[in-house]
């Protein structure tokens, strides 16, 4: 057991299986680099404080420069033996500098070394997402600004509801994504707290340091969320990409077709993004079970935060360039061919309302015309005054003014609102925020 960083106390030899069983190396060597800054970092201040020599902390920061040199080259051998990604760069240090090597751990723990090495990969993981994050959210202002005058049905139960802009959609999912950025800074600040040092017992390790892996869980959460949100506006794409709504249609770069049926075009990019946030929430719920009822401080149990952070990270990071490039790519086809009379039945209410009618009441009279229009088969729009005014006396010819999708829109000037003026300071708001990122 004599390369072991732990062996002093063994005689007798770990069994191969439990060997490969224990190791983490195959994983956790994505972390090479963050290990050696965490190791440079270190030796620093164990000079500091008197434990090693000004002598002895050069020697181990260029024996470490070397091993980062390996790891960039590609050149780095991993040996039997190497159980993860602190005990091989040790193993590799003694190799060039022999034993100033075995300083290095002093007050050092590799539960400090693993907390240290994943906070500081995740806050870089963090800022690649963030910046992958951010021009999807520009690609869906941009294309909102472009395209403010397109109206679409807006949908809720999947019925028609309300004529709604098509900018107004796709700023409803841009809202969503700015929030997940934000969350995604307070984790951030989470994920950016120091470590080293604390050992495995202090009273920070304790609660929020080494132990407590509460922030790659809030990692594998946040990334549930965001690809949740990702996965609601996937579904509504591939529904408009069908032949029956034929509202848009994806380019041939993000479409995959049939090896039986030569006509189809599947939006396979948006099925995959809708798919991964099962993907992802399995991993979070997955390390949330490993964390329930543990024991204080480390056990080796939260060794597998790491294949659960790794794999979130990869996911979330193809999911955000290929939502980007679906986004930008995508055609619009004829969507306002799609709004119809009867979605204007609220207007209609409001209509009586202005009149001076109570809510409830002119809603029950709109749906009475509604009930009317359907066993006439006819629109909404085409009853005659006179077959209204059974209805109400309110009703006269004024009523026309009521079946103008635009005018419908543009009455829902509040923020937040379908108005060209709302959505066009929602966007102005968008930009502003971009910029402050
Ligand atoms: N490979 C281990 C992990 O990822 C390193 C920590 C080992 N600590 C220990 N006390 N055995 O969790």
């Amino acid at each position: 057991e004599g390369n072991k960083l732990w062996g002093g106390r063994f005689v007798g030899n770990t069994d191969p299986i439990m060997e490969k069983f224990n190791a983490s190396i195959a994983y956790d060597q994505r972390m090479w680099e963050a290990d050696i800054k965490g190791s440079k970092a270190y030796v620093k201040a164990l000079q500091k404080a008197g434990l090693v020599t000004q002598n002895e902390m050069e020697q181990i920061l260029t024996g470490l420069d070397k091993v980062f040199d390996e790891w960039s080259k590609g050149e780095f051998k991993i040996k039997p033996g190497d159980e993860d990604i602190h005990t091989a760069n040790e193993r590799r240090l003694k190799e060039f500098i022999g034993d100033p090597a075995g300083k290095l751990h002093t007050g050092r723990s590799r539960n400090d070394q693993v907390a240290t090495d994943t906070r500081l990969w995740l806050r870089d993981a963090i800022n690649t997402l963030k910046e992958l994050a951010l021009p999807l959210i520009s690609t869906m202002v941009e294309r909102a600004a472009v395209e403010i005058e397109i109206l679409c049905p807006g949908y809720t139960h999947m019925q028609r509801a309300q004529p709604i802009r098509w900018s107004h959609w796709i700023l409803s999912h841009a809202v969503a994504l700015s929030r997940d950025v934000e969350r995604l800074e307070d984790i951030r600040k989470h994920v950016n707290v120091m470590p080293l040092g604390r050992l495995v017992l202090c009273i920070l390790c304790l609660t929020e340091c080494v132990c407590v892996y509460f922030w790659t869980a809030e990692f594998l959460f946040w990334a549930s969320m965001c690809l949740t949100h990702l996965s609601k506006m996937a579904e509504d794409l591939i529904l408009y990409s069908t032949k029956e709504f034929s509202f848009i249609t994806l380019t041939d770069a993000y479409s995959t077709g049939s090896s039986l049926m030569p006509q189809k075009k599947n939006a396979d990019s948006l099925e995959l993004i809708r798919s991964k946030a099962g993907r992802v929430f399995g991993r979070c719920a997955g390390f949330l079970m490993t964390l329930k009822g543990l024991p204080s401080t480390y056990n080796k149990d939260l060794q597998e935060d790491k294949e659960a952070m790794f794999d979130t990270y990869d996911t979330v990071h193809a999911v955000l360039q290929v939502a980007t490039g679906v986004i930008s790519t995508l055609k619009v086809r004829a969507m306002e061919g799609a709004l119809s009379p009867d979605m204007l039945a609220t207007d209609l209410a409001y209509h009586l309302v202005r009149k001076g009618m109570p809510f409830r009441e002119a809603h029950s009279c709109a749906g009475k015309a509604v009930y009317i229009a359907e066993s006439k088969n006819i629109h909404l729009s085409q009853i005659t005054v006179e077959d209204l005014q059974t209805v109400s006396p309110l009703f006269d010819k004024d009523v026309s003014s009521v079946w103008d999708y635009n005018r419908s829109v543009e009455q829902y000037s509040a923020p937040g609102g379908t108005a060209r003026s709302s959505v066009t300071s929602q966007i102005e708001h968008f930009r502003t925020w971009l910029q402050a990122q």
